[in-house]
């Protein structure tokens, strides 16, 4: 392949996404108009006009009813540790009697925004427990079942993993939570399966689902929690009655109509955009898998996102392999944006099993749905360069 693009190919769509033409077109619209919604003059009230405009966008998109509010936050980061904090808070400050012995339960490879505040629970009085990931899948049943109780306030489970990307069957997760914790609530980190997957939220019974825009190429510094009414949700940002009074202070406006934006287009074409995605990862599949004979694509075995791959590339350092690809034009990843620096390597391909050598050899390739065949025969080209490169020798 002598094409090079002139560009550089972001092949870490989970990461982030590029931000897509239409979005661009639309903010424009925004981009001269006093922007705090707030305001009672008439460039405020066309703020206003704006932002729920988004609202409804994202609405429409996830099929919510009037039973359930959306409040719009900083990103999925705010938003899934709002969700974690609220009956900490509520047990804080609420006016209701404290809710002792209360017990969070979340999956055992949630994003550090749902497990890093899960081990704040850890002080009295409540407590966490993580649902041991089974044989062939990241959430065992039975595990799940062991960890409900009376007790159980509220439970985090993720719509799809970031680094895996397995998607778990969030709808018949919650039937087994309804029938064995009746006090729990129940949150969905549905940040990698807004866009690749058709969500709607009365389908998947979940009281909390928490996503961002810039997964979906929309502007960074905004995401959303959708609550149902009758769930408890206290503020994390106190100090204005903004969003209801549930996060205090000024809406991003611009990066709200970019999300807006977003929505509406996959309301439109998101059947097409995952139709796109599935085909993509195929195609750059089979031309890897011919290319490298002892190539491993991870959970294979399982329902996974149409955009993300997992690869295991025996005797090679994934750090190098993604340095050779910058070099060569095109960003991949060492698991995910989060895990990396970490000295030990992705924990979440740890708690699946995979051994020190086989996390040090795996990388992710995210996809947008956007990349042309001839972007994709340039990846596979470049990628099997770098891998043969990289690879020790066997001995
Ligand atoms: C599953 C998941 N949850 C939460 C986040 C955090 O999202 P944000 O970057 O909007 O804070 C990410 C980002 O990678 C993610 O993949």
């Amino acid at each position: 392949v002598s094409y090079r693009p002139s560009y550089y190919l972001n092949l870490d769509a989970n990461a982030s996404c590029r931000v897509t033409d239409s979005v661009l077109t639309k903010i424009k619209e925004v981009e001269r108009i006093f922007p705090n919604a707030s305001a009672v003059h008439q460039d405020g009230q066309r703020a206003k006009y704006y932002l729920e405009w988004s609202r409804a966008s994202v609405r429409e998109l996830l099929n919510l009813s009037k039973d359930e509010r959306i409040v719009f936050t900083s990103g999925a980061t705010e938003s899934n540790n709002q969700v974690l904090l609220s009956p900490v808070f509520e047990h804080l400050f609420g006016d209701s009697k404290p809710i002792e012995d209360s017990v969070l339960v979340i999956g055992a490879t949630e994003h550090p925004s749902v497990s890093d505040v899960a081990r704040r629970w850890i002080n009295k009085p409540f407590s966490y427990k993580i649902v041991a990931a089974g044989k062939d899948k990241g959430v065992s049943e039975e595990s799940l079942r062991e960890a409900l109780s009376p007790d159980t306030r509220l439970v985090s489970l993720m719509t799809a993993n970031n680094e895996t990307g397995e998607i778990f069957p969030i709808a018949e997760l919650v039937k087994i939570v309804r029938n064995n914790a009746h006090q729990a609530y129940i949150h969905t980190d549905c940040v990698q399966g807004v866009g690749k997957l058709d969500i709607d939220f009365q389908h998947l019974g979940v009281d909390y689902l928490t996503f961002s825009s810039h997964k979906l190429g929309g502007l960074i510094g905004v995401g959303v929690v959708v609550v149902k009414k009758s769930a408890p949700f206290e503020p994390l940002l106190l100090g204005g009655g903004q969003e209801g009074r549930l996060r205090a202070g000024t809406e991003n406006l611009v990066a709200c109509v970019g999300l807006g934006q977003v929505c509406l287009d996959l309301i439109r074409n998101g059947g097409e955009l995952r139709e796109q995605m599935s085909y993509a990862k195929s195609y750059l599949l089979t031309k890897l898998t011919n290319n490298l004979q002892d190539l491993r694509v991870n959970f294979s075995d399982r329902a996974t996102l149409a955009n993300t791959l997992s690869l295991t590339v025996p005797r090679t350092n994934s750090q190098d392999l993604v340095v050779a690809l910058d070099l060569a034009g095109i960003g991949i990843s060492a698991g995910s944006a989060c895990s990396s620096g970490k000295p030990h390597g992705s924990s979440i391909l740890q708690s699946l099993g995979f051994n020190a050598e086989e996390v040090r050899s795996t990388v992710r390739l995210s996809l947008s749905g956007r990349e042309s065949l001839t972007e994709l025969d340039y990846v596979a080209k470049a990628f099997t360069d770098c891998a043969l490169r990289a690879a020790r020798p066997c001995v």
